[in-house]
């Protein structure tokens, strides 16, 4: 076979110097404290048996998803998943895409045209980034959750503007935090912005039956469109982007990520409508992840420990500067038998490495002192 090319075997290098390499990592039997499957939903024999009758019912085999969407990929169980996606997320219409990803790239590249202005957070998610590199709008980024920053920048661009879009994220994927989305909705209401929310740490988690963060406000009128994504609270893989009908016609149409690829095998989207179908009855594991948010906060307030990213999520993080510092105190938790990952510059900020706990219904109490005290003991 043919070496890499030399430039970028050099570009590996740099990385390696900058002690910000990634490998992909062995599954290990460790204390889960890094997956995004808060609920323990991808283990859930129930969800299983849920998906399998669905197929079963559909007369479906658990084959492949034979072509596109467009041409012969889009089987019934899509029809069926869509209607109770939106119905659940008291939404117009929903259209699923293969993964949280893919409806990012999709929609940040074809909605927002060339005369229109997309205002975003800087900690935006790297999919959303990447979907408006493919488009044409004009894109500024504000910063961190700072609404005041975000007005100053609508004033300063709306004139330029046939249509004004502004991007969050309900829970932020890498702080654990939210924007006061009450308030931003009335701002966007004041300047006729559109708003776009990718709710993908959110679902499953808030609102009544884990509607989102959105529905638990009351905003499902103020949002243009909201991303949902399956493959972490919900337990298995794939997203949808909520809004109207007019929206999920045109994204039928014009999102190349939907367009080009082949669409989901059945069983996946029979576990979307299981995972779904099952979300009234995870009352139970949504107030354990809540117990445990309240204990890892209350116990690393107790500790002392500094650094930690003020959040109400299952995303609860530890800012530890320095990306060779990061990885040897995730080192040192990782032999003590507990699975956490540091999150390195460039995907944080430089100086704003951290150790991300991802909190879960299943942690014990036990599991999340025993991890704060190894913390402090390394600090
Ligand atoms: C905020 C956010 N949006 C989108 C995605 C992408 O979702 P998926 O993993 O389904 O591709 C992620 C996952 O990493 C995320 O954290």
């Amino acid at each position: 076979m043919k070496a890499l090319p030399t430039h970028l075997a050099k570009k590996l290098q740099t990385r390696a110097d900058e002690g910000a390499l990634r490998h992909l990592p062995n599954a290990l039997p460790l204390t889960d404290f890094a997956s995004n499957d808060y609920l323990g939903l991808s283990n859930n024999i129930a969800l299983h048996k849920a998906a399998q009758y669905i197929l079963t019912r559909n007369q479906n085999t658990a084959g492949g998803a034979t072509g596109s969407r467009l041409i012969t990929g889009n089987h019934n169980l899509y029809t069926e998943a869509e209607t109770a996606i939106a119905t659940f997320h008291n939404a117009e219409s929903a259209l699923i895409f293969n993964s949280g990803y893919d409806a990012n790239v999709g929609f940040f590249s074809c909605v927002p045209q060339k005369n229109d202005i997309v205002l975003y957070d800087e900690f935006i998610h790297a999919s959303i980034r990447d979907g408006l590199k493919l488009g044409n709008a004009t894109a500024y980024k504000f910063k961190h959750n700072n609404l005041g920053a975000l007005e100053k920048s609508i004033l300063q661009h709306r004139e330029k503007a046939q249509e004004l879009y502004i991007v969050t994220e309900s829970v932020f994927s890498m702080d654990g935090d939210s924007p006061n989305l009450k308030e931003l909705a009335g701002i966007a209401a004041k300047y006729g912005c559109r708003i776009i929310i990718d709710e993908a740490h959110a679902v499953g988690i808030f609102g009544t039956n884990g509607e989102g963060l959105i529905q638990q406000l009351n905003l499902e009128d103020a949002i243009f469109a909201r991303i949902v994504t399956f493959g972490k609270a919900m337990g298995c893989h794939g997203a949808a982007v909520l809004g109207v009908t007019g929206l999920k016609q045109y994204l039928v149409n014009f999102a190349r990520s939907l367009i080009y690829t082949t669409g989901l095998p059945p069983h996946a989207l029979a576990t979307i409508s299981a995972a779904y179908s099952l979300m009234p009855q995870q009352a139970k594991a949504r107030q354990a992840l809540y117990n445990n948010i309240n204990s890892f906060k209350l116990e690393a307030q107790r500790l002392n420990i500094n650094g930690l990213i003020d959040s109400n999520s299952a995303i609860q993080c530890v800012v530890i500067p320095g990306n060779d510092k990061v990885k040897q105190v995730a080192a040192q938790l990782q032999q003590q038998g507990y699975s956490i990952k540091p999150i390195l510059s460039p995907t944080v900020p430089q100086g704003h490495e951290r150790l991300r706990f991802c909190l879960h219904s299943y942690n014990t109490t036990h599991e999340i002192w025993g991890i704060l005290s190894c913390l402090k003991a390394i600090l």
